[in-house]
């Protein structure tokens, strides 16, 4: 395989699979993206031009998705609306880019005979109850809850389609909650890092006892690797790294990096339809494919904090836009 196409590598998963593909494999690199809010080049500054081709472009124009899978070996589909607060505020920009984009890049694939790997999220399994230590595993059924987990649920749906019906050779992943550099600062942890840059306590929705199964994004990138190099035609992969943390104890890691004390904390409202828990069995991939996650939950929170302290000028332009949003709905 010499040519990957990735889309929406200039978002957080998607560039730091770009990053991962560039340092650990041999593999030239095309990124499409449409630089929405969530997208900028400079999330990928410093990789050598000679491997890392950008284009700026959507993936629901068939032509240029068409001019670049012609000439990709394998493409990893990254690109997406991601965040559950906007698909709440505006759902059929989801359904747009997360369904539609999908189908245009798999007539694509299906045209040119491109490798396809899907990535997708634990969210489409919906959630589980805060007691017991029951996780989701690759035979879960389907049951999403927001517009945005609903619409991953339905590209995965049209990806095993693609598959039945025209043999596509594709995979599957479903992650967990990822965390690391690059992160957009509406989701979480980058929002509660930066709050606590601006002196801002962090902001808990509900009884902030809502739990999620994190996994540093550079692990989630070397486990899409496998998958593309190891894994079975037609199969879907669970991607975590049994994190399993509430956004309460997650806050505290955070604010422990700025010295204060755990329960400096504030509850806000809480998100509608607000999943519980997420967890799940990564035992398929393990097996199959020999990945393992490599970072340590611990040092990889202080590596993040020092990240965004370090990197100011990448996320500050975003802040108060974000924020004000936030605040305007009681977040
Ligand atoms: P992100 O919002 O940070 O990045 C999305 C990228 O896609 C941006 O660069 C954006 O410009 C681009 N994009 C959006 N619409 C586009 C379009 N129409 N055409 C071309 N490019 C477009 O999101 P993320 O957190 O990096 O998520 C990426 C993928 O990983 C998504 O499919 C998401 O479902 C999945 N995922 C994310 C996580 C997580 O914790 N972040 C976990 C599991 C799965
Ligand atoms: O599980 C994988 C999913 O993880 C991905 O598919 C999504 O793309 C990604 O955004 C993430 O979804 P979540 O909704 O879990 O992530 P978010 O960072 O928005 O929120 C994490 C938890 O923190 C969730 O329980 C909501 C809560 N939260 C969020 C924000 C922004 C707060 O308590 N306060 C906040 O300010």
């Amino acid at each position: 395989m010499q040519r990957v196409l990735v889309t929406g590598g200039a978002g957080f998963v998607g560039s730091n699979i770009v990053r991962y593909l560039i340092h650990e494999t041999p593999v030239h690199v095309t990124v499409l993206d449409a630089l929405t809010y969530a997208g900028a080049w400079k999330t990928l500054e410093g990789l050598p031009a000679s491997r890392l081709e950008r284009v700026q472009g959507d993936i629901r124009d068939a032509r240029i998705v068409d001019r670049l899978v012609a000439r990709a070996d394998a493409v990893i589909h990254c690109a997406a609306e991601s965040h559950n607060d906007n698909s709440l505020r505006d759902p059929l920009s989801f359904i747009s880019t997360n369904v539609m984009g999908t189908g245009v890049l798999l007539e694509a694939c299906r045209t040119y005979d491109a490798r396809f790997h899907h990535i997708s999220t634990d969210e489409v399994f919906g959630d589980l109850p805060l007691e017991g230590e029951a996780a989701f595993t690759e035979a879960t059924p389907y049951e999403p809850s927001s517009p945005y987990s609903a619409t991953k649920a339905a590209s995965d749906h049209l990806v095993r389609a693609w598959i039945r019906s025209f043999g596509l050779s594709a995979t599957i992943s479903n992650c967990s909650n990822n965390y690391g550099p690059w992160q957009h600062v509406e989701k979480f942890i980058p929002r509660q890092i930066t709050n606590l840059v601006d002196g801002v306590r962090p902001r808990l929705y509900g009884d902030g006892l809502h739990v999620r199964d994190w996994i540093h994004a550079r692990d989630h990138a070397s486990a899409v690797w496998a998958i593309v190099e190891k894994g079975r035609i037609g199969e879907t992969y669970l991607i975590g790294a049994r994190g399993e943390m509430s956004n309460k104890e997650i806050a505290g890691l955070i604010l422990a990096e700025f010295g204060r004390s755990p329960d400096d904390v504030e509850y806000v409202d809480d998100r509608p339809g607000h999943d519980r828990r997420y967890a799940l069995d990564p035992s398929k991939i393990m097996a199959e494919t020999g990945w393992a996650p490599e970072t340590d939950m611990a040092a990889g929170m202080r590596e993040t904090v020092q990240w965004y302290r370090d990197n100011e000028a990448w996320w500050r332009p975003a802040k108060a836009g974000v924020e004000k949003t936030y605040r305007a709905e009681g977040f």
